[in-house]
């Protein structure tokens, strides 16, 4: 990444001002599209107040200032005429985001390239609707963006070759580690993550072993940093119930949602965010 690298943002929520932040560190120059122009202004000082903390801490390359003259906001996807790399993270929505990107897509020059940071959409149903589908792929962030270290890039059946080497290095260059994934239903890190997860809500819902317990054999056991249930709380019990029910429905009756999701989903008792999930959770 140089300061004449153009990467461009279509979101500026959680997500979108996470690559903007990381992108920025890395070097390049970040341009934020928002729906309108107060939403827009928002995503910026989003992103500001998370550069000047890094600043602050001492683990920034680049200072205050350079850092804010590198980054614009707009509303309008214009503003992405001239950008290298442009990542898509609106809502998780077919529709939406397949308008956005024939938008973004239409204002890009040749060569430049055009990702979604979706969760689940298969980034061939995504291609379908481009005109340019070989410089088209997935980049799967994790979220908080600065913090973790995994960037899944999902290639799809009409990516180019060799736009996944190009992916490999801009993930590096933010000092994440790329993992190499074909367009896949849950990609890799969503299928092996609720499957695990759904099997210790089955184990809990059978009586098996309470919850502290069962999250205690994989985080002592093998080495888990979180327990999958504690896990399941931290993502939101609908996020992943909604992960489940696609699962389900493209790969079949090992990822039918437990009983015990939807009685927790429908009672309100969604995770960290709502206060009870698997877990009582003091802070929310
Ligand atoms: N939050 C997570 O943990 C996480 C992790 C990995 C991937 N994702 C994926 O990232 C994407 C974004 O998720 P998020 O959590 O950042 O959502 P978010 O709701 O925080 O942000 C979405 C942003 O997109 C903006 N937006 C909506 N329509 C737009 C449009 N037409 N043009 C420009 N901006 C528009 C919204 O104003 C909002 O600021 C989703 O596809 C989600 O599945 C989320």
């Amino acid at each position: 990444m140089t300061p004449q690298s153009c990467v461009g943002v279509l979101g500026g929520g959680r997500m979108g001002a996470g690559f903007a932040h990381a992108f920025l560190l890395a070097g390049a120059r970040v341009v934020v599209v928002e729906r309108d122009d107060e939403l827009a202004a928002a995503a910026g000082v989003r992103v500001r107040e998370s550069l000047a903390a890094s600043v602050a801490r001492g683990t920034a390359s680049r200072d205050q200032a350079e850092l804010d003259a590198a980054l614009s906001t707009a509303s309008d996807v214009a503003a992405f005429a001239g950008c290298d790399l442009v990542i898509e993270a609106v809502p998780e929505d077919l529709a939406l985001k397949t308008d956005a990107l024939r938008r973004v897509e239409a204002v890009l020059g040749a060569g430049a390239v055009l990702a979604s940071n979706t969760s689940s959409i298969s980034i061939d149903a995504l291609a379908a609707s481009l005109e340019r589908p070989a410089d088209f792929l997935g980049l799967h962030f994790f979220n908080p963006v600065p913090a973790s270290q995994l960037v899944e890039i999902v290639l799809g059946a009409a990516t180019s070759p060799e736009l996944a080497g190009r992916a490999r290095e801009w993930v590096e260059a933010l000092g994440k580690t790329p993992i190499t994934v074909h367009d896949a239903p849950g990609f890799a890190s969503s299928r092996l993550g609720v499957a695990l997860g759904l099997e210790a809500i089955r184990m809990l819902e059978q009586g098996v072993a309470s919850a502290d317990d069962i999250d205690a054999a994989m985080t002592l056991g093998y080495k888990h940093p979180v327990g999958p249930l504690r896990l399941t709380d931290i993502v939101g019990l609908d996020v992943r119930l909604g992960i489940a029910e696609y699962l389900h429905a493209e790969l079949g009756d090992r990822f039918e949602p437990p009983a015990l999701l939807r009685r927790l989903v429908a009672e309100g008792k969604l995770g960290r965010k709502s206060g009870q999930g698997f877990f009582t959770w003091e802070e929310s």
